[in-house]
């Protein structure tokens, strides 16, 4: 008995490595094991040679030997049949998979897609310009010459090898770099990172994003400018969002204004967010100042245009309850990892 038993492992063993690449070897494998000489007619022949008190034992073992076989052979005939091999036929397919981590967007690049996606419907494209900025584009073209106290408005990292070169502070150097090309007319949305020397905290970092706008054409009016941030807003924070201009100053446009919207947290009624005012800050613009544009070689008699720049850690910050700027540059991915879902 313990020999049979030894046997039938040894056979099975022996099954279990059995290959067929082809229809050939399958019918090998057929006659050798499931044939009239086959070695599973021969093994049950030993059934005369156990004790008859083992023969129950021993019919079911050999039984089973049988199914084990067969069950093989319908394998590889299965697999032959779909031109497999049998090491791929002997893979489960019906076991799960591995997972595949995927890695999700930067929930400042998701806001920064939504904010170009709404402009991109109004025909906006979308143009970058350099991060290391020379004081013309990043100051002088934009009305702000040298010793101008607005410079002040803004801390300026300044490159040491070369006083002539700043870390740009607002992404409205980028206008200057379409203006001079002189493709008109313009209709731009310019993204990117700016840098200015502020001390690190929960609510401002020495880097931050911002999106710029810029259209130049004949005939361009400030109501041209407010139809086209008033799409911004109902298609960003919704319909019954209200939408205010206060006056304001920036060197390089004139009139200027600052936008506001009424608070969509607590939906103008007063909180936290809002400093109880009902009302929250969303972007500066204006009417592009001729002084820029003839800095640019556009003739401001011809051309008239608007720009407006907003930034984007505050929106993406409201949008997801975020209450410290500094998470988005950490890159910790237990933050990062929550943001898998398009706004
Ligand atoms: N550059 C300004 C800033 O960084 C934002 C801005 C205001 C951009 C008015 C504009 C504009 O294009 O018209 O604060």
């Amino acid at each position: 008995m313990e020999q049979l038993l030894n046997k039938i492992e040894a056979y099975k063993s022996e099954i279990d490595n059995a290959a067929a690449a082809d229809a050939k070897a399958l019918e090998e494998f057929r006659i050798k094991w499931l044939g009239t000489k086959g070695i599973v007619k021969e093994i049950m022949g030993e059934m005369k040679n156990v004790a008859p008190e083992k023969k129950k034992e021993a019919g079911q073992l050999l039984n089973e030997f049988k199914q084990y076989t067969e069950a093989k052979f319908e394998l590889l005939k299965e697999a032959s049949a779909n031109g497999q091999s049998v090491a791929a036929a002997s893979i489960d397919l019906s076991l799960p998979g591995d997972v595949m981590p995927i890695g999700s967007r930067h929930p400042i690049t998701l806001m920064r897609n939504k904010i170009v996606s709404i402009f991109q419907r109004l025909g906006f494209a979308v143009a970058e310009g350099p991060e290391i900025e020379d004081d013309w584009h990043n100051f002088g073209a934009l009305n702000l010459p040298a010793h101008h106290p607005a410079r002040d408005m803004q801390d300026t990292f300044y490159i040491q090898q070369n006083p002539d070169w700043v870390l740009r502070t607002h992404t409205s150097s980028v206008q200057i770099r379409e203006m001079e090309k002189g493709n008109l007319p313009i209709r731009m949305l310019m993204p990117g990172r700016v840098y200015r020397n502020e001390t690190i905290s929960a609510r401002s970092h020495c880097f931050f994003h911002q999106v710029e706008g810029l259209y130049i054409d004949e005939n361009v009016s400030f109501a041209d400018l407010k139809q086209t941030l008033y799409f911004f807003v109902k298609e960003m924070y919704g319909k019954d969002v209200k939408v205010r201009f206060r006056p304001s100053y920036f060197p390089f446009t004139e009139p200027s204004a600052e936008m506001d919207v009424s608070c969509f947290i607590c939906g103008g009624s007063g909180c936290n967010i809002c400093k109880k005012t009902g009302w929250v800050e969303i972007l500066g613009c204006g009417m592009v100042h001729p002084n820029v544009l003839t800095n640019c070689g556009i003739d401001p008699n011809k051309y008239s245009g608007f720009a407006f720049g907003m930034g984007i850690e505050r929106p993406a910050m409201l949008k997801y309850g975020i209450n410290d700027i500094r998470l988005f540059s950490e890159n910790d991915v237990r933050f990062l990892k929550q943001f898998t879902s398009a706004i």
